[in-house]
């Protein structure tokens, strides 16, 4: 993974991630069966907590989520979002994914990572893998998905590499419709 200059994280206006257009297309449950009550959830690049919500909702009051974005502005929304619902188990942080100081190591279940790569920094890309391979739990998994095209900060060639260091357990091949996406867990060596 070399780095490409300078470039900064992207970050996007909030309705862009919660809007009725794609709560018709995608809902917000739709990782949650990856998860099961009582586990521990990091949600990378969690945006306004599209998906963060749903994941506190199915791990319970003694599950955690941890919901981390370097986005200020989208940390404040989850956080209110959370508050008027009454959820005390996430727990949000306005930080990058290149550093995850606050998660123990391998203490997470289940990682998702939906457009985080695609949208940072591509000199941090090799910090943010690293780090959701120190967070994850022997027997975690982890959803990576990228946006791909012209816009992406991830190609091909990268997103093959990243799938490299991981045991790959289900993925899509180059389809024309669909971004980029893996299930994977932790390759023991
Ligand atoms: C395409 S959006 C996806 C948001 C959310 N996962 C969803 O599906 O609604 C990508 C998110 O990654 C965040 N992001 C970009 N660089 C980041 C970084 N270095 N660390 C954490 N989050 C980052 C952006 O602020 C944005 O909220």
């Amino acid at each position: 993974m070399a780095a490409s200059g300078a470039k900064r994280d992207k970050h996007f206006p909030l309705f862009a991630h919660d809007n009725l257009l794609r709560r018709l297309f995608s809902s917000p449950r739709k990782y949650c069966p990856y998860v099961k009550q009582d586990q521990i959830v990091a949600d990378l690049g969690c945006g306004p907590g599209y998906y963060a919500l749903a994941l506190a909702e199915s791990v319970g009051a003694k599950g955690r989520v941890y919901a981390v974005d370097s986005d200020e502005k989208a940390i404040r929304t989850v956080e209110r979002k959370a508050a008027k619902r009454g959820y005390h188990n996430i727990e949000a942080h306005a930080s990058s994914a290149a550093n995850l100081s606050f998660i123990e190591d391998e203490s997470v279940d289940f990682v998702l990572a939906d457009g985080l790569l695609c949208s940072m920094a591509p000199q941090d890309h090799q910090s943010a893998v690293n780090e959701i391979k120190r967070i994850l739990k022997p027997n975690g998994k982890a959803f990576l998905m990228a946006a791909k095209g012209s816009m992406s900060y991830v190609d091909k060639a990268e997103w093959e590499e990243i799938l490299e260091g991981f045991k790959v357990e289900r993925r899509n091949y180059e389809s024309f419709l669909e971004d980029r996406w893996a299930l994977v867990s932790k390759k023991h060596q």
